[in-house]
């Protein structure tokens, strides 16, 4: 059977991994690549339900454990119902957000611990683990004007995980950095603090031989 390569972009909000990714995502196409683009939570119509409920910055009373199953209900039925055909089919799969999110905001910044997220992942994802994980890496007041404007700008109603306090961004930003110095592998660190080219540019020359 074919395999494909599957790809997934994290760092912390306002780190600028959407935009690398479509950036990715077409010069990936423009070499002849058949790409598929996905997103954690939504990516399936399921799925974008799911994340209505998990980012309504009205939901504040949502349990950490309840919080931490929609996001693998989520990504099981992406896997099942988009990544794992697209991977079957031999395609590239671009996906914004996986089981590393998981493991730095709700095993670290909720406090439920590896352990748990990597046991659900398994149920989830059924073995399913990413190739290459991009990690944009940039500075928390950075990550938090950025997220506001967005907010701001699109008059969104996703704020329920922007809304916590900068010491739970610095935690979830000090565990992604320390789960790519565990894995440098597959993992490829950029520094968010760069213009958009530069970021993009920097992650061709990381990726073009693997691709
Ligand atoms: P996004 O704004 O990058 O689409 O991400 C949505 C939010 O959900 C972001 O604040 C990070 C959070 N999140 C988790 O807390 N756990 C997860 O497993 C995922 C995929 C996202």
């Amino acid at each position: 059977m074919k395999r494909g390569l599957f790809i997934t972009f994290e760092g912390i909000d306002g780190c600028g991994k959407t935009t690398q990714l479509r950036l990715l995502g077409q010069r990936l196409r423009s070499i002849g690549r058949d790409v598929e683009e996905t997103v954690e939570p939504g990516g399936t119509a399921i799925g974008r339900l799911i994340r209505k409920i998990l980012l309504d910055g009205a939901n504040s009373q949502m349990d950490a454990r309840a919080e931490l199953l929609l996001y693998f209900a989520s990504r099981a039925q992406n896997v099942a119902e988009v990544i794992r055909p697209a991977m079957d089919a031999g395609r590239v799969v671009l996906c914004d957000r996986f089981t590393d999110s998981t493991l730095v905001y709700q095993g670290c910044g909720r406090g439920l611990g590896a352990e748990l997220v990597v046991q659900l992942d398994q149920i989830a994802c059924d073995g399913l683990r990413p190739d290459i994980t991009v990690l944009i890496d940039i500075d928390l007041q950075t990550s938090l004007a950025r997220a506001q404007q967005r907010n701001a700008t699109l008059q969104s109603t996703e704020t329920r995980i922007d809304d916590e306090s900068a010491a739970f961004h610095g935690a979830v930003r000090d565990a992604y950095r320390a789960l790519a110095a565990g894995e440098p592998e597959r993992f490829v660190v950029l520094d968010g603090a760069m213009k958009i080219g530069n970021v993009a540019r920097h992650l061709w020359e990381a990726l073009r031989e693997r691709v």
